[in-house]
Formats: C-alpha cells, sequence, structure tokens
C-alpha cells in the first residue's frame, strides 16, 4: 500500500527547498516516497551544517543512509530485499558527537528516529523492556503509521554496556545474563530485519498495549557506544579515545572485530551492523566551532533569547576558548558546552529587563573567574 501522506515531523524547509532538483525519482517499488533521493554528498552536506569535524563519520553516516534509502526503493524478491542492509556501529568518546549525527541524519531524512538506551532493556519475560518496545518508540513517532515507522531509524546507545558479562574482571549479578548477552540475542533478530509483534501505545499503561506486525527490515539501526575501558590485548594497553596518548585524531590504532568480540559483543550481533565507524575526542578548536558556528550553536541561541530582551550578548573569542579548553581539559565532549554556556549567561539573564538596550561581553577574565568558582564543580 502506498502511504498517502509523506512524513512531515522535523520537515526543515529551507533545506528540503535546496534539494529540489536532486537525482532521480525512484520509481521500482510503488511504496517509496514520491521524493528525490538524496545523494551521499547531500547527505553529507546537510550533516556537515550540523556536526563540526568527525568527518569520516559524517562520510560513513551519509553513504549508509543513501544506502538505506535505496534498498527501501528497491523490488523485494518473495519478500526480501537484494541489497543487504547497513546498520552502523558508532564508536567514539563521551560527547563526540554520537547521538547528534544519529538525530541529525534523521531530520535530513525525515523519517521517524527514536533512540533507545540499551542498558533499559532485558531478555524477554525479565523485569524490564523487551527490545520490541524500541520498534513500538518508532511507531509512536511514526504516529502509529506501520508504513512510515518501517523506513525509520533506531539509534541505539550504550551498546557496549550490554556486553557479555562471563569474563574476568566484569561483574555478574547471576548465571543468566539478562541484560548483557540475552539483550544481545533478543536484537538479533530486530537487527536482522524480520516481521516483529511491536507494542502499540507504548506511552500508555503496559497491559493496555495492542500489538500491530511490524517488519524491520527497512529499519536503519545505529548502535554507538563508548567502549571507554576498551582494552588492546594481553597487554592492557588502551585503545582510542584520550587513552592512547592524546594526540591527533585517529593515533591509536583502529579497533578491530576481535576487540569488540573480546569485549563481550557477539559475533552474530557485530554481524549485522556491519558498518563501523570510530569517533575521535573533539578538538579544541572543534569545540569552540560547536559552541558559535552550528545553525542552532548554544551561543547563537543564548544571543537570540537575550536579544528579546532587548540585550545583544557578545563572547569574545578568548572566552569561548576558555570554555573549549576546560572542557578538553575534563574530557567531556561537548557533552557540558551547554551547561557552560547556560552558567555563564546566567548573570545576564537574570539582569536583562533591566539592562535594554545595552551591548554585555563577556570576556576570557568573566569566564575564566566564573569556571573556576562555582562552574567548576
Ligand atoms: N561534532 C559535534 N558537532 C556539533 N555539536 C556536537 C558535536 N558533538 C557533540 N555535539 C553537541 O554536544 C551534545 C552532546 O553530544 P552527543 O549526545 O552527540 O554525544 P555522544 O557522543 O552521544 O556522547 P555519549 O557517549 O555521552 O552519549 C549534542 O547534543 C550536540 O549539541
Ligand atoms: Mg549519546
Amino acid at each position: 500500500m502506498v502511504a498517502e501522506t509523506p512524513y512531515k515531523k522535523g520537515r526543515l524547509a529551507g533545506a528540503a527547498a535546496e534539494w529540489d532538483t536532486a537525482g532521480p525519482f525512484m520509481k521500482a517499488n510503488p511504496r517509496a516516497e514520491r521524493r528525490p533521493l538524496l545523494t551521499p554528498r547531500q547527505i553529507y552536506t546537510y550533516l556537515d551544517r550540523y556536526v563540526v569535524g568527525q568527518e569520516r563519520a559524517k562520510r560513513t553516516v551519509a553513504i549508509a543512509a543513501y544506502n538505506h534509502l535505496k534498498r527501501c526503493g528497491q523490488p523485494t524478491a518473495a519478500g526480501k530485499r537484494l541489497l543487504k542492509k547497513s546498520n552502523l556501529l558508532l564508536i567514539g568518546p563521551t560527547g563526540s558527537g554520537k547521538t547528534h549525527i544519529a538525530r541529525t541524519l534523521a531530520q535530513c531524512l525525515e523519517v521517524p528516529f527514536t533512540v533507545a538506551d540499551a542498558t533499559e532493556y532485558t531478555e524477554a519475560g525479565y523485569y524490564g523492556k523487551d527490545v520490541e518496545v524500541m520498534i513500538g518508540e518508532l511507531l509512536h513517532h511514526a504516529d502509529q503509521n506501520v508504513e512510515v515507522a518501517q523506513r525509520g531509524i533506531v539509534f541505539i546507545d550504550e551498546v557496549d554496556k550490554i556486553a557479555r558479562r562471563t569474563q574476568g574482571a566484569r561483574t555478574g549479578a547471576g548465571t543468566r545474563d539478562i541484560g548483557g548477552e540475552g539483550v544481545q540475542q533478543s536484537l538479533l533478530k530486530l537487527l536482522e530485519g524480520r516481521e516483529i509483534f511491536a507494542p502499540l501505545n507504548v506511552t500508555q499503561h503496559w497491559n493496555k498495549h495492542d500489538f500491530v506486525v511490524l517488519d524491520t527490515q527497512d529499519v536503519l539501526f545505529i548502535a554507538a557506544g563508548t567502549f571507554s575501558d576498551l582494552h588492546l590485548g594481553p597487554a592492557g594497553k588502551p585503545v582510542g579515545f584520550g587513552a592512547a596518548g592524546d594526540g591527533a585524531a585517529g593515533a591509536g590504532r583502529r579497533v578491530t572485530e576481535k576487540d569488540l568480540i573480546d569485549y563481550g559483543l557477539l559475533a552474530e550481533f557485530l554481524g549485522r551492523l556491519p558498518v563501523r565507524v570510530e569517533l575521535a575526542p573533539l578538538s579544541e578548536e572543534e569545540l569552540f566551532l560547536v559552541m558559535s558556528s552550528p545553525p542552532d550553536a548554544v551561543v547563537r541561541e543564548y544571543q537570540a533569547l537575550l536579544k528579546l530582551d532587548g540585550v545583544d550578548l557578545q563572547f569574545t573569542e578568548g572566552a569561548l576558548r576558555a570554555v573549549a579548553q576546560h572542557c578538553v581539559r575534563r574530557r567531556t565532549g561537548a557533552r557540558s558546552l551547554r551547561t557552560l554556556v547556560e552558567g555563564l549567561c546566567h548573570d545576564v539573564m537574570f539582569d536583562a529587563p533591566e539592562r535594554k538596550g545595552e551591548t554585555v561581553v563577556l570576556d576570557v577574565d568573566y569566564v575564566a573567574e566564573r569556571l573556576e568558582s562555582d562552574l567548576a564543580q
């Protein structure tokens, strides 16, 4: 059946207009949307406006998304797509943009998107969410439209926390690993694309669920984790982010399939996440850009907010660099930028209504002092 109404949520008018002339329409499948197929370059360009740095990740994600869209438009042979699915695994430190990239991608593709935290799930029959709930949540984001949800994106965060807990140092609660290996096992059927019974109305009380059959073969899954204590072999030398010296991005060797299996991911699970991307920690320069450059950058946001009170808020470059340095030192990546900037704007926001018409400049001294005192903790 043809989905009559195109999916509207998160539509960005300007961005869509830019792409009106793009690529061929997909005619192969009547289910396909009547919309130009975005090219990897167009997807990349969109991501690039919102995501600073992470060039490789942006390119890889753009290609995977392009392939995903192509697949969705392909004819099926006996219900099976001929093209293989390109689910992704993003590996990178906290605040490097894993969730941000996935979210921005969903905006760009205008498909429903849901973020699931892998640690909230357990093997079926145990206390905790069943993995089908992820699809239920996707359905919710698609206004319960199964056709639309079937082309959606599910972002599974913290997959490093569902590693098998049988080896050595890891502490397991009991003999059955219901939150780790059990969840990985349960996820297999979602990842490879099967018809599953997804609960409708997940936001309502759990025992009122109705179920609907949904095929996950076209759903794009993006898994992500920090794998922060990933170690290289018996020598125990940490890999990657911040751990392998603070040199340039990618100074350490790349994470291999074996590293991930040793870490506790099942080979079958990894096999269903064929596209792997490593994200490097953001540099000071990149953190500076994150604050000031994208259209939705936090500094722009506070400037716009204060403009409403008639106050012209300015940060000096040195001030923003001091914030960036602070994040590099604390290894929080971009994660704490918003909180820090919000804290810095605190006093100005309090006074703003009385300071109409003024220009307020926050300089490096102000920032340094604030970072040292109350913001430091
Ligand atoms: N590369 C980036 N470009 C622009 N903004 C970024 C980038 N990385 C992070 N941010 C900003 O920082 C916030 C936190 O980043 P995000 O949630 O993507 O981190 P993460 O890599 O998923 O970390 P975690 O492992 O802690 O979940 C985002 O909401 C976004 O605003
Ligand atoms: Mg995240």
